[in-house]
This record gives structure tokens, sequence and C-alpha cells, in this order.
């Protein structure tokens, strides 16, 4: 049985940033009030001409050629992401044609912010299987087509991008454990209306809509049970893990789940500041910043989190 190694990382944000101050002028709020509650300064943000997938394709060739890869050797494609080009076909149907990539498996994953981790966790599943020997795994959003920008409590939080990781079968170690885990019981505490049926006239749109005190509190105590969870899974000591790349949702809840790990803040790679939450996109945006600025080396150990509207969660634990 093969183990699935992450051989080349690469990532894609939009050129259009807009500032926390940029939102002063059209909404009840402050530079001040979205930096103290959850550590953005800034988002990127898709021009017209973008897409999901045109975002996806950016991230995918640079982890390609990262892994020193041709588009024409992938066999599996899989995009975690909840702002998908179209309902159908899966954004990694078109990017499939995009990257030139023929005839192999390409489907969506849907799990809000724990899209990447998800898709790691199939990918991995299909690799170990036999199923697969080179798979694309991706996380992009193009979060701002969802968004209300008249409510304060969403659009403030959430910005674009897309990062992606080439998984390679190996007899090295590679991901050594994933873990997914789901509670829709939440359904209605972060949630985006169904575009089709919901839809009361035209021109209506799908939004955003979340009730971000409450996901809060379920965020901290649920990833926080994650990271004993992946660490028992693996026999290993809190010490043992170099490097936490958390979802980016809020700096306060990335705080504490590092807390919780007896992890410096210097071990925990952070990009919210200047990215905000770019939900799926945003753990293999983190660790492609990570990769190529040398602070994520060959042989560590990195263990990745994620929770987002379902509720799903879940983590990775992976030699890299
Ligand atoms: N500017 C100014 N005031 C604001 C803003 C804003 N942008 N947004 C909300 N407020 C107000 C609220 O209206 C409220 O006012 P009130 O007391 O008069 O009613 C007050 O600020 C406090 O609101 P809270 O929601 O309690 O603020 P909180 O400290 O919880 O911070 C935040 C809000 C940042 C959203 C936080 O709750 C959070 O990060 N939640 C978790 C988000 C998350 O992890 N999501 C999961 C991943 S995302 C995904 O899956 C797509």
């Amino acid at each position: 049985m093969f183990n699935a190694k992450i051989t080349g990382t690469g990532s894609y944000l939009p050129k259009k940033i807009v500032t926390n101050k940029d939102f002063e002028s059209i909404l009840d709020t402050s530079d001040e009030w979205i930096y103290a509650r959850t550590g953005i300064k800034q988002r990127h943000v898709i021009a017209d001409h973008e897409s999901t997938s045109s975002m996806a394709e950016i991230a995918a060739n640079n982890a390609l050629q990262a892994a020193g890869v041709d588009a024409s050797e992938i066999d599996l494609i899989i995009v975690g992401t909840s702002s998908p080009d179209r309902v159908f076909p899966s954004t990694a149907c078109i990017l499939q044609h995009k990257l030139g990539a023929k005839g192999g498996a390409a489907f969506d994953v849907q799990a809000a912010c724990s899209g990447f981790i998800y898709a790691l966790g199939i990918a991995n599943q299909f690799i170990k299987a036999g199923g697969a020997k080179k798979a694309l795994v991706i996380g992009a959003e193009a979060n701002s087509r969802i968004l209300d920008y008249s409510d304060r409590n969403t659009c403030v939080i959430f910005g674009d991008g897309a990062g992606a990781v080439v998984l390679e079968a190996s007899e090295e170690l590679g991901v050594l454990s994933t873990h997914m885990h789901s509670d829709g019981q939440y359904q209605d505490l972060l949630y985006v209306n169904n575009p089709i049926k919901d839809q009361k006239q035209e021109g209506d749109q799908a939004f955003m809509t979340m009730h971000g005190n409450d996901v809060y509190k379920v965020a901290v105590k649920t990833l926080s049970r994650i990271v004993d969870e992946t660490l028992e899974a693996n026999n290993m000591l809190k010490s043992d893990v170099d490097w936490l790349i958390p979802h980016q949702a809020n700096i306060r809840i990335i705080s504490s789940v590092a807390k919780k790990l007896s992890m410096p803040m210097e071990k925990v790679v952070l990009t919210i500041e200047n990215q905000g939450n770019t939900s799926a996109a945003s753990v293999p945006l983190a660790l492609d910043q990570a990769v190529r600025d040398g602070r994520v080396k060959k042989g560590e150990i990195v263990l990745m989190e994620a929770f987002g509207g379902g509720f799903v969660w879940g983590s990775a634990l992976v030699k890299m």
C-alpha cells in the first residue's frame, strides 16, 4: 500500500485588496472593531473576469510546477469549494479542462471552510487504496460572490483566493492521518441560501448568513477536541508537531487552539491579517506561503485543521 505525499504546493490571490478602512465608508463598522475581533486588516477580492476555477487554475499550475508534474499525469482532481463557478458541472471538471488534464476523476467537495481538509482526506484514501497515483487537491473560493455587502456580520470577514497541493503515491510517509466530522443540527448558524429554490424574484442572489458568536463558541470547543483526536491516532505528543496550519477564521480561535497544543504563535502559520477568511482556500494558501518562504521544510510534521458551516470540521497530520 502506498502513502500519499505532498510533492508540490501553489496558491493564488486576486490583485484587488479591500482594507478595513474601505468598509468604514459603506458600513457602520471600523478598522479597530474588525481587527480587534478577528485579526483581519485586509482581504483580496476577485475581479469580474475571474472565477473560482480561474483562481484554482493558477494555484494548480503553481503546485504542478513545484512538484515537477505535468497536468496530463493527474488522474484525480478534487476541489473544495462552496462558491463554485456553476451548480454543475463541478469546478473540478471545469478546472480539468483548463489545465488540459483528461480522463481522470474530477469532482467538488462541499464542506464549507473544511473543504480542503475533506478533499485531502478523500484523495488520501483514493491513493492508499490504489485508485489514483497523482492527485490535485484544491481549496478555492470566490466568497465575495456570496456575500451581502450591507451585512457587517459577514462581509468584513471573508476574502477570495485559491490554494493547491499535488498529492502523489509514494513509499515515503506523507499524510499520516485525516479526521472528518460533521453535525447538521447547526445548519442554521452558518449557511448560504439555495440560489435556485430560494429565489423570490429575478435578480435575487444567494447570500451567506452567519450567527458568528454561536459559531465561535462551538468552533473553539470542537477544534480543541480534534487536536487531541489527531495526536492520539498517531501516538504523538504535542511536542512532535512542528507547525500548526489552521483555518484562518478568527485570530482568537486560532490562538486558543495553539494554546491547547502548547504551541508558541511563531509555530502557527498566520495569513488572516492580510487575507481574511478564505474558507476552503485558507489552509492550502497558508501552507503554500510557509513552504515557499522556507518555514515549513521537508520531513517536518504539520497539523492542519478547519471548522465551518454544517458544522463540518476536520484535521490532517502530514509529514512534509
Ligand atoms: N462592525 C462593528 N460591529 C459589528 C460588526 C462589524 N463588522 N459585526 C457585528 N457587529 C456588532 C454586532 O451587531 C453586535 O452588536 P450588538 O451587541 O449591538 O448586537 C456586536 O458587534 C457583537 O457581535 P458578536 O457577533 O457577538 O461579535 P463577536 O465578538 O462574536 O465577533 C465574529 C464576531 C468575528 C464573527 C466572531 O463571532 C467569529 O469569528 N465567529 C466565528 C466565525 C467562524 O469561525 N466561522 C466558521 C468558518 S466560516 C465558514 O464555514 C464559511
